[in-house]
């Protein structure tokens, strides 16, 4: 609890103990209400349990649920239901002492799912084995059957147990459950024949109806439909919404063969079931004697079928009136109903038996659900029962509440302060009490003979008890109670309040049994009936007793059981009368807290001190509130405690301390403490987290400095490897390469192997580099010795690669002016000093268009093909003057023309030889032999082009090696056997004149290039 305390503000306080004005039933419901709003439907009062219904299903019983209760100490968790059933668990475990869990609250209240939710929470977290999974599944299945028989519809509880349940658990050493045992009280019988509108029979009868097979049904002589059974239609509804009769006879029909009910049984069980319907349907018609007379032979038949198989039913004559026979009818029924029941609680007590010797000594813990304290309009006997009972539960908790009160303050040596409390045991002992008590005042009235009625038993009582302090009656009333009381009441001041209690009624209820004649029963041939109607009772003589003696006995007998156990409560109250979740109906919360004897429980906790915790749980939780404690305290934990707490200024009337608890008084000095608690908390938080987060990053930046030393490490290892490796290759090639230079000029062997490969390697590498760009760069990186020869191969390799990847890209017009060229560069080549220039000049294809030559030239020509055409100078062979012609080369010829004329023709055949000088003029001489007459002598001729011009006659006439190039002078012959010189001298411009000497003088300009 202490973890949730910080939350408390938000959802009231999870312990009343812990309300700051605990007297106050207003902060008692407004407390119960903030919780109910926040879903929170469980709160304590010390260790008792206050569970308000929450009419919705809350995620609260999961598995997970179970397990997180399973173990843990009461105050460690939020209030819930599993809390209670672990602790009554692990105290049973522990001390070894049987327990028991007390569930009251009124109808609705959710006192049978409490009771459910504890026997799933033992199932589910208790250690089990194949046997133990048998009896875990019986008692489980034991409630589906129970509640078929014993619950109905009422307007309070669409599921109410009409029926008071003890159900003892047992566990052997291991802790397992083993076996079970259930006691139940006071059946409402009464429901068997009549109920109330808006509420129903006992379930089963409905789920026999709605769920049982056709051939079931046949059997039994039943009709699928509940209205035509007397019993079932007084309520007026038989169907309701919320149940589902079909499905659950399903449920409890397989509950039954769990539990281990054969085919026969069940048969007769629902043998019996129908006739008590069939019973019902009987109809008396009036004789004239007064005496009535069964008018429905059929509901005989079957009812004779059903419980006297096929024998023949022995018969009775009982002369009664109409209303008698009803009555008998009715009590017979409920006598039925009603043992057959107590059979059926037997019956499942020993499928539940641990039959096992060696389990003898087992552990029990008991689950009491019973109604709680009811206050109706009219209150009946049964309600005096229930009320009585609660009494004696109340007498029962006070008294073990205050004495283990009384039992901690003595084990703890503190002093025991009386508490005040209202001692019930005085209404106890009114109801009680041999001869003078209420019950044997009415067990006498009942009992005597003469005309005893319900009138004459509130007199009686009025006589006996008359002065009673908790008692009074209409008559003994004062004028004011008188008001609200009925003349056929008495009141009875209950430790719960005032409740007024009808006698009508009250004899009969209590001496039913007494009419009916157990005989016809005791010779059915039904199993069970004649188990339940003993043939020993009729004979036995003694006074039978009655039901309000019964139920006192059993109460007395419950009572020795819970008082040999240690007790847990769960006190469960109903937020509204309508089931709905979510409402809080303040009115009716109020009444039940009442009641309940909340207000009461709470005073009795609370009067001594509010809080207590052993020193340890004390001290661990708040130890960081004080420098000395903190962060731990190596003394006495009472040392420990007493620093602790003077250092917090508790004020010696606001605690004590005990041997080995604390004992602190209000609660206000609790939650001081735990604001206190929270505040350090924060800073403690923030401690806790820089400390961490210093440790985690110190750890952290250890982890990667180390890392990286490694790493670092390793790198420079791998490093210092590589470099070493480097430094012993280096070494080892500078030793290979001085004794390969030492060793080079030797043929190849292993020592100069190496220096060679490098030296070609390098050479080769080296011409990979500097290759020449073109077919023109005559560059050539120098090889070794070794790789001369293989250079110049490559070397040439290489030029015939380029120029041949040069000719494959040039075009045939180039290639003719290249081929053209190479005939130039071949004949005139260092011979003429005017060929350098003619180098970077293109050779024209004419120099003379069609337009410029004479159309009759061309004529004359004829089919001949004109090759070349250009101007030149012509010298006359005598005078030497100079005189403009065209020089045309064809295919066959080369033909002097003066305009139109063809002045001279020179076929190829005839030209001897063609003259040049060396320097840099144009003129040139073309030689015809001189035995032909038909030519005048040598031509001289000069031409501006006559690099190119002469180089297109030498491959025009193939005379290529005819080709003169003359130092100093050329001489010509002019026909007739005569002979003239040309001198050719170098001057500043080209000068041709014809000289002194009657020589043609030829003067050519000197060129910068020579
Ligand atoms: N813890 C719970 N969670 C959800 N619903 C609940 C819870 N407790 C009770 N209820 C609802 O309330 C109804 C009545 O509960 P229950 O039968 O346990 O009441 P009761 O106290 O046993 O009444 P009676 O005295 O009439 O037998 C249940 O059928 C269920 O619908
Ligand atoms: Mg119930």
């Amino acid at each position: 609890m202490e973890s949730a305390l910080t939350a408390r503000d938000r959802v009231g306080v999870q312990d009343f103990v812990l309300l700051e004005n605990h007297t106050s039933e207003a902060a008692f419901i407004e407390n119960l209400r903030k919780r109910f709003k926040e879903n929170l439907i469980y709160t304590y009062i010390g260790s008792v349990l206050v569970s308000v219904n929450p009419y919705k299903d809350l995620e609260i019983y999961t598995k997970n649920h179970m397990e997180r209760y399973r173990g843990v100490n009461f105050y460690e968790v939020s209030p819930h239901v599993y809390a209670v059933s672990d602790n009554s668990y692990r105290s049973m475990r522990t001390e070894r002492k049987d327990q028991c869990i007390l569930i009251s609250g009124e109808s609705g209240a959710g006192k049978t799912e409490a009771s459910k939710k504890i026997l799933q929470y033992y199932a589910v977290t208790c250690p089990a084995s194949d046997q133990v999974e048998t009896v875990k599944d019986r008692l489980l299945q034991s409630n589906p059957v129970l509640e078929a028989f014993g619950n109905a519809k009422t307007l309070r509880n669409d599921n109410s147990s009409r029926f008071g349940k003890y159900m003892d658990i047992q566990f052997d050493f291991k802790g397992a459950p083993v076996g079970g045992h259930i006691l139940n009280y006071l059946l409402e019988k009464s429901r068997v024949v009549h109920q109330n509108h808006g509420e129903r029979n006992f379930h089963i009868f409905y789920q026999l109806i709605e769920g049982g097979e056709e051939d079931l049904l046949r059997r039994l002589g039943l009709e699928r439909n509940p209205q035509q059974y007397q019993y079932l239609v007084k309520g007026n509804c038989p169907k309701v919404s919320s149940i589902n009769d079909r499905s659950d006879w399903k449920v409890v029909r397989k509950a039954l063969s769990v539990i281990g009910f054969s085919e026969d049984e069940v048969e007769e069980l629902l043998n019996i079931i129908a006739s008590v319907l069939h019973l019902g349907n009987i109809q008396y018609g009036g004789e004239d004697s007064g005496n009535a007379y069964i008018t429905t032979d059929t509901q005989i038949k079957y009812l004779a079928r059903c419980t006297h198989g096929n024998t023949t039913p022995t018969t009775l004559s009982h002369p009664l009136n109409l209303e008698q026979a009803s009555s008998a009818r009715d009590a017979l029924s409920k006598a039925v109903y009603g043992r057959t029941f107590t059979w059926l609680v037997n019956k499942i007590n020993v499928s539940l038996a641990y039959k096992d010797e060696t389990y003898k000594n087992a552990s029990v813990i008991g689950l009491l659900d019973i109604y709680g304290f009811e206050v109706f309009q009219h209150n009946s006997f049964e309600q005096f029962c229930i009320n009585y009972c609660n009494e004696k539960l109340q007498q029962l908790f006070i008294e073990l509440t205050l004495k283990s009160e009384q039992d901690e303050y003595e084990a703890e040596g503190i002093t025991w302060e009386p508490v005040q409390y209202f001692n019930n045991k005085i209404i106890c002992d009114l109801v009680e009490e041999k001869f003078k008590g209420i019950i044997s005042i009415l067990d006498e009235e009942c009992l005597r003979p003469g005309d005893a009625s319900d009138i004459t038993f509130l007199e009686k009582l009025e006589n006996t008890v008359g002065g009673h302090a908790h008692l009074t009656t209409h008559k003994l009333a004062d004028g004011k109670t008188r008001k609200v009381m009925g003349r056929e009441e008495f009141r009875l001041l209950h430790y719960a309040g005032e409740v007024n209690y009808n006698v009508n009624g009250v004899l009969s209820c209590t001496h039913s049994l007494c009419v009916v004649h157990p005989q016809v029963m005791c010779m059915s041939d039904n199993k069970i009936l004649t188990q339940c109607f003993d043939r020993a009772e009729l004979k036995d003589s003694k006074r039978p007793e009655t039901a309000a003696t019964q139920f006192k006995t059993s109460l007395a007998k419950l009572m020795e059981i819970l008082m040999s156990k240690e007790p847990s409560y769960v006190r469960c109250i109903k937020p509204n009368d309508a089931k709905q979740a979510g409402r809080f109906d303040d009115v009716l919360i109020r009444h039940q807290v009442k009641y309940l004897g909340l207000m009461e429980n709470l005073r009795v906790r609370r009067a001594g001190f509010a809080y207590r915790r052993h020193y340890e749980t004390f001290l661990q939780r708040y130890k960081s509130l004080c420098p000395e404690t903190w962060p731990s305290w190596q003394g006495k934990l009472a040392d420990g405690v007493s620093t602790l707490v003077k250092h917090l200024g508790y004020k010696p009337e606001e605690y004590k301390l005990g041997r080995s608890k604390i004992f602190i008084r209000f609660p206000k000095t609790l939650f001081a403490t735990e604001d206190a608690l929270e505040t350090r908390k924060h800073s403690l938080a923030s401690k806790l987290q820089s400390s961490w987060k210093g440790y985690s990053q110190k750890t952290k930046y250890r982890k990667l400095r180390s890392s990286a030393v490694v790493v670092q490490a390793w790198w420079r290892g791998i490093l210092a490897c590589r470099r070493a490796q480097r430094k012993r290759q280096a070494a080892n090639t500078i030793r290979r390469f001085i004794k390969g230079f030492i060793y080079r000029h030797n043929e190849r062997c292993p020592e100069n192997e190496y220096f060679l490969d490098y030296v070609r390697y390098s050479f080769l590498m080296k011409l990979r580099r500097n290759l020449p760009k073109s077919v023109l760069d005559k560059s050539w990186p120098t090889a070794p010795t070794a790789l001369i020869e293989a250079s110049e191969q490559l070397r040439k390799l290489y030029m015939q690669n380029m120029v041949w990847g040069y000719c494959k890209r040039i075009n045939p017009e180039w290639k003719h002016q290249l081929e053209q060229k190479m005939v130039a560069s071949e004949i005139f080549k260092n011979k003429k000093d005017n060929y350098p220039q003619s180098v970077p000049k293109l050779f024209m294809g004419t120099r003379l268009n069609g337009e410029e030559i004479n159309p009759k030239v061309l004529q004359s020509l004829g089919s001949e093909t004109m090759k070349y055409a250009v101007p030149v100078t012509k010298y006359d062979r005598k005078g030497y003057k100079a005189r403009p012609r065209q020089l045309l080369l064809t295919s066959n010829c080369a033909v002097i023309v003066e305009e139109a004329k063809l002045k001279q023709r020179i076929d190829y055949a005839a030209l001897k030889g063609i003259s040049v000088s060396s320097l840099s003029d144009g003129v040139f001489v073309l030689h015809v032999p001189t035995e032909d007459k038909k030519q005048k002598g040598d031509v001289v001729l000069q031409s501006d082009h006559i690099i190119e011009t002469l180089t297109k006659v030498a491959i025009c006439a193939d005379k290529v090696n005819s080709i003169n190039i003359n130092q100093g002078s050329i001489t010509f012959t002019m026909g007739q056997g005569k002979e003239g010189i040309i001198d050719f001298t170098s001057g500043s411009e080209l000068l041709v004149a014809k000289a002194k000497n009657g020589h043609l003088s030829v003067t050519a300009p000197r060129l910068n290039s020579r």
